[in-house]
Order: C-alpha cells, then structure tokens, then sequence
C-alpha cells in the first residue's frame, strides 16, 4: 500500500498540481478538483484495486479475466503509461541535474537563461531531433539505472525502497511549508491559492483539467493499481486502502500547494507586484515546468548561506517523489508481460527500460523540451481519458458493476453501496466522453498551443491512433498462460 501511496504522490502533486491551479485561476480550481477526485478518482481506484485483486493479475490479463475480447483495455493502459515513463524519467533526470547545480548554485541571477539556453540548449524549433544533450542523456541512464535497482526483485525490492521515498520527500515538503510561510509576501499567494472564484466554474475546461489531473495524480487508468493490488494478500480491506491512498494523495496536492504558493506570493512581493501583476508579466515563471526549474532556483538562491542547502533539499524531495511513480509505471508494464507470455521479471523489467529509453532520447535533444509538451498534453487529455472511459463501460455495461461491488465489499470493513455503481456506469463516462468530445473539437478547430499540424500529428494523433492497435495485436499474440 506504501508503494501504492508512492505511485500516486510523485511530481503531480508538487508541480503539476500547482500549475494547474494557477492556469485555472488558484482558488478556482479546488472545487471542481474535489468533484473529480469524489465522483471519478475514488470510484475509479475501487474499480481497479478490486478488479486487480479479484484476478490476481496486472491489467491486460486481468481485463481478459471479465470476459473475451477485452484484454486490449488493460495493454491500452500499460501503454498510456509506458508513454509517460518515457518523458516522465527525462523529467527526473533534469531533477537529478539541479541537485548538482545547487551546490554552487550554477543557475545564476537569470534562471530562465539557464534552464532554457544553457541546461537545455533549447533549439528555434520542433526539428532538431538529432542533438542529444550529454548530461541530460547521462541522467536520464542514471535515472534509469536507480528505477531498475528499485524494482530488481519485484514487490519485495518495492516494498523495502518506498520505506525510504514515501516518508522523506514528505518530510521536505512539511520543510518547505514552513519556510515558504514564512517569506515575506507569503500570504498573497496563499490567499490566491483559497479563495474561490464562482464564475470560473461556469467555463468547461477547469473541469476538463481537473478530472485530467485527478487520474495522472492517483494513477489511475495505467493498469498501476490493478497490477500493485495484484500484489495484496488475499486478506486485504480493498476500499479502505483505496480511500487512504486517494486522500493521502490529494492532501499531499493540498499541502505542496502551500509551499508553492507561498513561494510565489514572494516572488511576487519581491517584483513589487500583486499575483495577478506576477502571472501577467512573468507566466513563464508561474505555470509549467516554469514553476520548479525556473522560479524555486530563483528563491532558492536569495536564501543566504543556507541557499545550497535548500536548493539540494528541494531537487532530491522531486528525485524522491518521482522515483517510486517511475517505477510504478514500469512495473505496471513488466507485469503485463510477466503474466501474459511468463517473461521472466529481469528480462521484462529491462526490455521496458530499453525501449523506454530509446524513445526518450528525443527529450533529450534540443527540441526535446516541445516534444514533452506534445506527449504530455496528448496523454492525459486523450490516452488517459479515453482508458478511464473503457475500464467503466467494460465493468459498467459488459463484466457488471455488482461483480466488483460485492466482491470488494466481501474483503472490506466498509461496504459501498449502489452510489458506486451509479459513478462507474453514467456520472464518470458521461463527464469523460463529453471532456474527450470537447477536446477533439478544440484540436480540429485549432493546433494545441499553435505548434504546426504535422507536429501535432507526429508527436500525438499518431500515438494516440497506434495505441489500441498495438494493443490489439498484443491481445492477439499468442500467450504461454492459458486463459
Ligand atoms: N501519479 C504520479 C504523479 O502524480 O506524479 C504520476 C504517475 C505515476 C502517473 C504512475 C501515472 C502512473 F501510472
């Protein structure tokens, strides 16, 4: 359960999930969040832990387990998260860079110089593909190098690392609270972050992103929790832990939005200017990557004799709460692999690692930085939106929603009523399959973020089309374990 909690905790919570916010309108964003995490996330996690824990298998197999045909849905998850590994240990490797920066603070006085030009030498545009970054390559292998030591004997090997990943970046963070509520201008941001906004709501697309972050958040729809609950004894309270790894989840969001607000609420006293001013004359500092590799360096070096300090502090909390995401997606995928042609765990664990990598390399290139962006953006508004949608028409209308309800509520102390089944078969795909409608019309009527079509369809349409045919052949390849 401590690695499940260390799935879902990772870099969403501290930069993704402030980032959003701030492009939502801080206060704004928390209500539609919470709706989400309530009507989607939770049902969702009960969905896949139980439906992991019935079968006893990752994803694909266990997906075959409800019924003929269906074991595509479970390789079209693996496959959302095999795409994310890929720049997600890119995203680690930049960490693991600026905790080498930070001992003599290299970023300077003009951090988006740095990050931008000197860190990623980034080119005019989409085509420099061929330009690898040395040191950028060599972490993403070191990166590459610790996941696979993490996850080397399996759930056993997990189970011991995430003593250590899950408790320390927490510890950071609580660290981080605390000095960035007591900056000067602090309470700026803070105010920012609560104070909600009503007219917000009224516009689709907050609620859109919201559901988006509450599945990238709780690893939801990546065939990770079905595989990690695979991994449960027989004995385990399915709804009690899924109720536990969501709310640490989202309050560990809640939490990190503190420190970074805060943070920002002083940068912006710093320039003299009010939130607003700061997000209209410097939205590269507050959204985006822009957040952790531009604005904390910036603070980070105004901190006097303890600013190295902080600095390593800070990268190693984000190294720590990436590595057991990372891993999680791994073995989500070598799981799969596992059960369904019986490959043996270092072979499978080294075949993702391999391909993995060697997609990744276009990340580390010059233009590396717009292709993360485009994959970024096309799977978690189409692969994993889409995913989420079959994994609740599949239980919802084929396998029956009352298969896993019962079964879940037969190994827990609390039982879920009908309320459940109402989530899985219309609130969720109703909200999902409007969000994926809506956002196909927005990329027919216009490019995401102006980038060229073919970009567009290079970089996204072209792996949001492969997906469920590579899954379907996978259904179809011959399997060593019978069904
Ligand atoms: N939940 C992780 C985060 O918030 O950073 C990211 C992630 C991990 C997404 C594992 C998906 C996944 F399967």
């Amino acid at each position: 359960m401590l690695a499940a909690i260390g799935s879902a905790i990772g870099l969403g919570n501290v930069w993704r999930f402030p980032y959003i916010c701030v492009n939502y309108g801080g206060g704004a964003f928390l209500i539609p969040y919470l709706v989400a995490l309530f009507t989607a996330g939770i049902p969702l996690m009960i969905l896949e832990m139980g439906l992991g824990h019935k079968m006893e298998a990752s994803a694909p197999v266990a997906f075959r387990g409800t019924g003929k045909g269906r074991e595509w849905v479970g390789w079209m998850a693996v496959g959302v998260g095999f795409m994310i590994i890929c720049y997600y240990a890119v995203i680690m490797g930049w960490c693991a860079n600026f905790f080498r920066y930070s001992f003599n603070l290299a970023w300077g006085s003009n951090t988006e110089d740095f990050f931008y030009n000197q860190f990623l030498n980034r080119s005019a545009n989409f085509k420099d593909v061929f330009s690898i970054s040395g040191p950028i390559l060599a972490a993403l292998l070191i990166s590459w190098v610790l996941i696979i030591l993490c996850i080397w004997k399996g759930a056993r090997s997990v189970g011991k690392v995430v003593y250590l990943t899950v408790p320390l970046p927490w510890i950071c963070l609580v660290l981080f609270v605390i000095k960035g509520l007591s900056l000067p201008g602090a309470e700026q941001g803070i105010a920012y972050y609560l104070t909600p906004n009503f007219a917000a709501l009224r516009d689709s697309s907050v609620w859109l992103a919201a559901y988006g972050q509450i599945f990238f958040s709780l690893s939801i729809a990546f065939g990770v929790m079905i595989a990690y609950a695979s991994f449960l004894p027989k004995r385990s309270d399915i709804v009690n832990n899924a109720f536990i790894v969501s709310l640490a989840n989202c309050g560990t969001s809640f939490l990190g939005g503190f420190a970074v607000f805060a943070t920002l609420g002083h940068y912006a006293h710093n320039l003299g200017l009010d939130m607003e001013g700061l997000l209209a004359l410097h939205p590269d500092k507050a959204k985006g990557f822009g957040l952790v590799f531009l604005t904390y360096p910036t603070i980070i070096s105004q901190l006097g004799r303890a600013a190295s300090f902080f600095g390593a502090v800070f990268f190693l909390m984000l190294m720590t709460l990436a590595i057991d995401s990372a891993f999680s997606l791994v073995e989500a995928a070598a799981a799969a692999f596992m059960d369904k042609y019986n490959a043996v765990r270092l072979k499978a664990n080294f075949g993702v690692a391999f391909v993995a990598i060697v997609i990744g390399l276009v990340f580390t290139t010059r233009a590396g930085y717009y292709w993360l962006d485009v994959i970024d953006y096309f799977m978690n508004s189409f692969g994993i939106v889409a995913v989420a949608l079959l994994e609740c028409l599949v239980i919802g209308y084929f396998y029956g929603t009352r298969n896993i309800r019962e079964y879940v509520n037969s190994k827990s102390e609390f039982s879920i009523g009908k309320w459940w089944d109402v989530m899985i078969m219309f609130v969720t795909p109703v909200i999902l399959a409007i969000s994926i409608a809506l956002e196909i019309k927005a990329r027919i009527l216009g490019a995401y973020g102006d980038i060229p079509r073919w970009v567009e369809f290079a970089g996204g349409w072209s792996v949001v089309i492969a997906l469920p045919l590579i899954s379907i052949l996978l259904m179809r390849s011959r399997t060593r374990r019978p069904a």
